[in-house]
């Protein structure tokens, strides 16, 4: 059985008996709120914001309200199985940490690829490491303690800086590389457009690069200017499926796929070899106007067929993580709701939130009956017309 997640509000409620009342916000309407005054305008435009009006970022959130979870009764939902098993790791529960590049920035102390390795140490919930990081993933993995962790790819154009980034995950510890696929070029952001605000090219987040021999090599000694000028040059890699076995050569752990939402694309994913599908729209930072990725997975599931399906883009809450679970989804991540844990308090923020998302999880399965994430399935879903 898993921890009893959802006993974080019995502690809580007794906190309150002694004149202790929490500190933090209990839900993401108020962690959003705090962290817009916790960072400042500019990091707050890089992470809040999406692509376009942003009307699939919102949409992806909303989706949510459209699918209907059927309470079961006299099921005696005690004791509750959040366990997941992934990639022959067995996990305490199916929430994971999304890559968030400048998660480092977010936190008070400049150090939030660190502080969220931490909270992933105490929560037991993993951490995909983004390229994009404050501190080099050699660190970051090694504040991650005993929980598993991921290093997620973004395939520079240099296959040589490729592999050298890959093999340094794997020699830090890192279980698993999770390439993502949709940001070879960045999307039309209109709220970070009108600042002309790119963190990276202000030199930020780069220490995977900057720490990386391959890429000292091609910067050829230069200065911060050279680094960054570099760093443009070499970031996005347009890959096609031609380059997916030469992705696949690169490591011998779990290889994930991030930013699918086609079962074609799915398929041809699974012809080459990868080991699980990570279905997601990039929160919507990326495209505007498309598909929502909660309708997007169904097929997705469906063309994976057994192989295991992570999924993110616009979860607010531990019911909405249910309802994901419940339409074939094997893990779950998060991204903005814990970089504004980040925001609000570093590591015990991060902590705040995973804890709160995972009790009302856990609690949503007792009330609803549903003891087991198997129990979890379409079947336990109503889906309500738009409209
Ligand atoms: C500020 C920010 C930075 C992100 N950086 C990365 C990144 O470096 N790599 C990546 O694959 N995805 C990145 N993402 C996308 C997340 O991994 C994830 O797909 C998305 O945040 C999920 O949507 P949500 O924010 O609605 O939960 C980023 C998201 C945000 C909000």
């Amino acid at each position: 059985m898993s921890p009893k997640y959802g006993d974080y509000q019995l502690e809580i409620y007794l906190n309150g008996l002694v004149g202790v009342t929490p500190t933090l916000p209990m839900d993401f309407a108020g962690w959003e709120e705090r962290a817009e005054h916790a960072l400042g305008p500019s990091l707050w435009s890089y992470v809040a914001g999406g692509a376009g009006d942003e009307y699939t970022q919102r949409a992806n959130a909303r989706v949510f309200e459209r699918y209907g979870l059927i309470p079961r009764m006299m099921v005696g939902a005690t004791e509750r199985d959040l366990g997941v098993d992934l990639f022959g790791l067995t996990l305490p529960s199916p929430l994971f940490m999304a890559p968030v590049g400048v998660i480092g920035l977010c936190a008070p102390d400049g150090h939030g690829d660190l502080a969220t390795a931490r909270a992933a140490a105490r929560t037991g919930v993993p951490m995909v490491a983004s390229t994009l990081s404050v501190d080099p993933l050699e660190d970051v993995a090694a504040a991650s303690g005993e929980t598993p962790g991921f290093f997620q790819l973004y395939t520079p154009t240099d296959r040589d800086l490729a592999a050298s980034l890959v093999h340094r995950a794997e020699a830090a510890g890192f279980k698993g590389i999770v390439v993502t696929l949709d940001t070879w070029i960045t999307g039309w952001r209109p709220r970070d457009l009108s600042t002309s605000n790119f963190p990276q090219l202000r030199g930020h987040c780069l220490a995977n690069y900057t720490s990386d021999p391959r890429f000292r090599e091609l910067v050829g000694g230069g200065g911060p200017d050279d680094v960054v000028r570099t760093w443009a040059g070499v970031f996005g890699n347009p890959l096609t499926w031609d380059d997916l076995p030469w992705l696949r050569s690169l490591t011998d752990l779990p290889l994930v796929l991030k930013g699918i939402c086609h079962p074609e694309d799915v398929r041809r994913a699974k012809d080459g070899g990868v080991d699980g599908i990570y279905c997601s729209n990039h929160g919507g930072r990326q495209a505007n106007g498309g598909l929502t990725t909660l309708e997007a997975l169904p097929a997705v599931v469906d063309a994976a067929d057994g192989l295991p399906v992570l999924f993110d883009s616009g979860v607010r809450s531990g019911a909405d993580a249910a309802k994901a679970l419940a339409l074939g989804a094997t893990a779950v991540g998060i991204g903005r709701p814990y970089a504004y844990g980040a925001a609000l308090a570093g590591e015990d923020g991060i902590v705040h939130v995973l804890r709160s998302l995972l009790a009302e999880l856990d609690l949503t399965m007792a009330v609803d009956g549903y003891p087991t994430l198997a129990d979890l399935t379409p079947d336990a879903l109503v889906h309500r017309p738009a409209g």
